[in-house]
């Protein structure tokens, strides 16, 4: 494409972001479009946050990812943030919009997205979580309005009760939670219909590691790994060995990334196109 003085400019922040996939993915979309719009990245440390964000607004981005560790910092500093980013204190999108910053959450979309489009709707399922960090909040908050059930179980049982509160609170929906030892996962996923691993378990380096092996499971279980690097977790070739249906970290990866690009350009996303040059990039690293 050609850069010219109309392009608009998106770009993802956060510290580090060298390995960010955004971009790539971006890109890609914006190029199948033929959208007049680049994507690029910015290390941004803690104390920069503030500047960031007044220089996005000065030089009219169009659009911002917000990533690790300035998802709750940016919040204070925007104008407008929608209700699931607001109950979960959590933004990843940011939209300039006649110079606005409109802040969303397109975690729990991206795993609402990538469930569905691989043959997985949640509706009137029985759901069991393991996590919960950003992305199992964000996830389960999403989730519970669909979900028959939804079961979280996480090492640090505190964090797991404070999030059974909220979403107890916000919608009045039984939510269960409970620690994370083998045997209770192992009774949890006896009557689940899909199971999502929010952990960082299994996560380059320690990629021999998985919280469930294959004896867990049946061939009439959804898995969900949240994990990308490698998009071959250890979880994912467990779950394929006990015949279930398996969706890698690269699905939930590409539906947030796919909210995002619509938020920005109200086009519908190319969700091929990303998923290829995701994979792509992947293989190369
Ligand atoms: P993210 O934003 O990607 O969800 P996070 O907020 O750091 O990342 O959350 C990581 C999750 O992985 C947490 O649920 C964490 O459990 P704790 O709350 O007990 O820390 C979980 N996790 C990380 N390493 C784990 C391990 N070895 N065993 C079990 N759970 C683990």
């Amino acid at each position: 494409m050609t850069i010219s003085g109309k392009t608009r400019v998106c770009a993802v922040i956060g510290d580090p972001i060298e390995h960010s996939l955004s971009p790539v993915i971006q890109n890609a979309a914006f190029n199948a479009l033929n959208l007049d719009i680049i994507y690029t990245a910015f290390t941004v440390n803690a104390s920069n946050v503030i500047n960031a964000l007044t220089g996005i607004r000065a030089l009219n981005f169009l659009g911002l990812s917000v990533t690790m560790p300035h998802k709750e910092k940016v919040i204070p500093h925007i104008d407008w943030i929608d209700n699931t980013a607001k109950c979960l204190n959590t933004v990843n999108t940011i939209h300039c919009k006649e110079n606005k910053l409109l802040g969303y959450s397109t975690d729990g979309i991206g795993a609402l997205g990538a469930l569905r489009e691989n043959g997985a709707n949640p509706h009137g399922k029985r759901v069991l979580i393991l996590g919960a960090g950003g992305a199992a909040r964000a996830i389960a908050y999403t989730l519970i309005e669909d979900a028959d059930e939804l079961v979280v179980l996480n090492r640090t049982v505190t964090k797991v009760e404070k999030l059974a509160e909220t979403l107890k609170q916000k919608f009045g929906k039984k939510i269960r939670v409970n620690s994370l030892s083998p045997s209770i996962i192992r009774k949890e996923v006896i009557d689940s219909d899909i199971l999502l691993d929010t952990t960082s378990v299994g996560m380059k380096p320690s990629m021999d590691q998985s919280l469930i092996t294959s004896d867990y499971l049946r061939s009439d279980i959804v898995v969900m790994d949240i994990v990308y690097s490698p998009v071959e977790t250890r979880l994912v070739r467990e779950a394929k060995t006990a015949g279930a249906k398996v969706i890698n970290g690269v699905e939930m990866l590409i539906y947030q990334g796919a909210a995002a690009f619509e938020i920005w350009t109200e086009h519908k996303p190319p969700v091929q196109v990303m998923r290829k040059a995701a994979l792509e990039q992947i293989g190369r690293v």
